[in-house]
């Protein structure tokens, strides 16, 4: 049997009606929860987490991304999940993702891209032997309990803010608007669906995304 390792990232978590669409959608596809836990990734772990990427000049933006707010670490277990989560996700940028995939549906833009799976059954091994190591992930039995507990919470209760975040995200980069009121923008939509997030992880959350649209206008100039 295959497992795979999952993060909804940041952007995700801190919208709890979409981090519960997602969690669903992949448990109706059959894949098992082993593991369950929401967290704050310390910064060491998610260096060592994206250490492949160590080298690549968004290294220091993807660990102030992942850290910048709770994620939910998930291990699911079912014949091929690894090949059918990296599907169900779609490609890595949003933009790209198709308009089907969870990412194209869920996703900000760019990578800022609500979650992280496993890309093969070695890297798998490795992100599970080092978060059920490193954080406070477990396997445990009553994990899919407290999946489906989450999803019970969350699903009907609140508004999917995708569409507006991604026009403020856009919308910036687009027209080169770099001010304080995008960022303001970003902190009002994060926060309205993020029931138990603290107010300084939507704000580190919102500073992320913004670095990410001061550097695309820097791009574009
Ligand atoms: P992940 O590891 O998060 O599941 O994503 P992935 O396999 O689809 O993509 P990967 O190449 O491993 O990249 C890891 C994450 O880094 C961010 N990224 N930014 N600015 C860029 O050019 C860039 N490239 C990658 C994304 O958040 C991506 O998911
Ligand atoms: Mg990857």
């Amino acid at each position: 049997m295959e497992k795979s390792f999952v993060i909804i990232k940041p952007d995700g978590t801190c919208r709890r009606t979409v981090s519960a669409i997602v969690l669903k959608a992949l448990m109706d596809q059959g894949y098992t929860v082993k593991a369950f836990q929401e967290m704050q990734v310390s910064k060491e772990l998610a260096g060592k987490h994206y250490a492949v990427h160590k080298e690549k000049p968004f290294f220091p933006w993807l660990v102030q991304f992942i850290t910048a707010a709770p994620v939910l670490a998930i291990i699911f277990e079912a014949p091929d999940v690894i090949q059918g989560i990296r599907d169900a996700l779609g490609a890595t940028f949003v933009q790209k993702a198709s308009p089907d995939s969870l990412r194209g549906k869920y996703g900000i833009w760019a990578g800022i891209n609500l979650a992280h799976a496993s890309d093969g059954t070695d890297t798998a091994s490795q992100e599970i032997s080092l978060w059920t190591g490193e954080s406070d992930l477990s396997i445990s039995d009553d994990a899919e309990d407290r999946a489906k507990q989450y999803v019970a919470n969350y699903i009907g209760g609140g508004i999917d803010w995708t569409m507006d975040i991604r026009r403020v995200v856009r919308g910036a980069i687009d027209t080169g608007d770099t001010s304080q009121e995008v960022m303001n923008q970003l902190i009002a939509l994060l926060g309205k669906d993020a029931t138990g997030i603290k107010d300084e992880s939507i704000e580190n959350l919102a500073n992320a995304i913004f670095a990410f649209i001061e550097e695309e206008v820097e791009k574009s100039e």
